[in-house]
């Protein structure tokens, strides 16, 4: 199974819907897959569940979630339990998310020092969420897990991302966006590199650990401040700044000169603001590209649907070249 986050630390840049959307997209395509929720929010899971039925995991003695699964771990009951997913077709799971998970951030982060020194149960606190990863991804063999995480370099969202393969970058044209990635970036290689130093300390054999990879996939630009298909002005000079900041933090090759992200191998997409479709999509629970007139998707809305599906067709594949799935064509 390839592991996917979605990652920027700046809040509210289109992380979520993209995980959800990407999600849909993939098992439309014939890729099994687990969409996991380790954001404290919840917002992802809250795309996929209504409150009835999340009312009902949530209040369950030995809850459903992604902090069922970790919690024995976690409160020194026992090891990680294989997480229960919820599915939503014969090839889309969810991982529940859970706003207990946000409990482990301080034992996470006194943890991860200890890992140095080669402290076994450090270890398994760190690596908890990628295990509990992997176990669900063997239950539900799945090809591909995509993960959403919160808008922070915090202890969580580090355990989070160790257990990815791979790291999309959602941002958009903005001076927060930019930043976010002079932050992000260098945290991002920071954490990889010192999981590489510390994963070879670890004392327990038979601890299977996550590879904590985060290879750079690219970004996705979301535009949300398109006005009639004409970027602003200032949307375009935030454009051009991007390439360069994204080589120099995240990946941390030299900037060069900034470039035309539409020539950028690592813009994986420039995405639309679909703001009709998006309410629509949020009130029948369904990705924006599977609406029908039924949902209130007619006339133009339809139309639009149609070129969102083509839209997340091409990102979606663009993604999985690049983490090396091998190639489609199953529809
Ligand atoms: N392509 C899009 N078209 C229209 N609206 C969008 C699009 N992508 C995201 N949005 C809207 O933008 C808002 C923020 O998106 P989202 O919650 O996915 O961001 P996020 O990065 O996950 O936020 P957070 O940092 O809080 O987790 C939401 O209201 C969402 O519906
Ligand atoms: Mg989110």
């Amino acid at each position: 199974m390839k592991t996917i986050g979605f990652f920027n630390n700046k809040g509210g840049v289109g992380k979520t819907s993209l995980v959800y959307h990407v999600s849909w997209m993939l098992a439309e395509l014939g890729i099994r897959t687990i969409a996991a929720d380790f954001d404290p929010q919840a917002n992802l899971t809250s795309m996929f569940l209504d409150d009835d039925d999340l009312e009902k995991i949530w209040t369950q003695s030995e809850r459903p979630t992604i902090y069922g699964a970790v919690s024995p771990q976690f409160r020194g009951v026992g090891d990680v339990r294989p997480p229960e997913l919820t599915r939503r077709t014969d090839r889309l799971a969810l991982l529940v998310g859970d706003l207990d998970l946000s409990r482990f951030e301080d034992d996470l982060s006194q943890n991860w020092p200890k890992c140095a020194d080669g402290d076994e149960r450090a270890f398994r606190v760190t690596s908890a969420l990628g295990r509990a990863l992997v176990m669900a991804g063997g239950h539900f063999d799945a090809e591909v897990a995509l993960v959403d995480v919160g808008p922070n370099l915090g202890a969580l969202n580090r355990a989070a991302l160790l257990a990815c393969d791979f790291v999309v970058v959602p941002l958009g044209a903005d001076l927060f966006s930019l930043q976010g990635l002079r932050n992000m970036g260098p945290t991002l290689r920071d954490w990889r590199r010192l999981w590489t130093e510390r994963k070879s300390r670890n004392p327990d054999s038979a601890l299977v650990l996550p590879d904590g990879a985060m290879q750079p996939v690219g970004y996705i630009v979301m535009r949300h401040s398109v006005f009639a298909g004409r970027p602003a002005k200032a949307f375009e000079q935030w454009m051009r700044r991007i390439p360069g900041q994204y080589r120099e933090s995240v990946i941390g090759s030299p900037a060069d000169q900034p470039d035309d992200p539409g020539q950028d191998p690592n813009c994986l997409a420039r995405l639309k603001d679909y703001r009709s479709l998006m309410p629509l999509a949020q009130a029948s629970r369904k990705p924006m590209f599977l609406l029908r007139p039924a949902d209130g998707a007619f006339g133009s809305h339809y139309l639009a649907v149609q070129e969102c599906y083509r839209d997340f067709k091409v990102l979606t594949t663009k993604v999985l070249e690049r983490c090396g799935v091998p190639a489609l064509a199953r529809l």
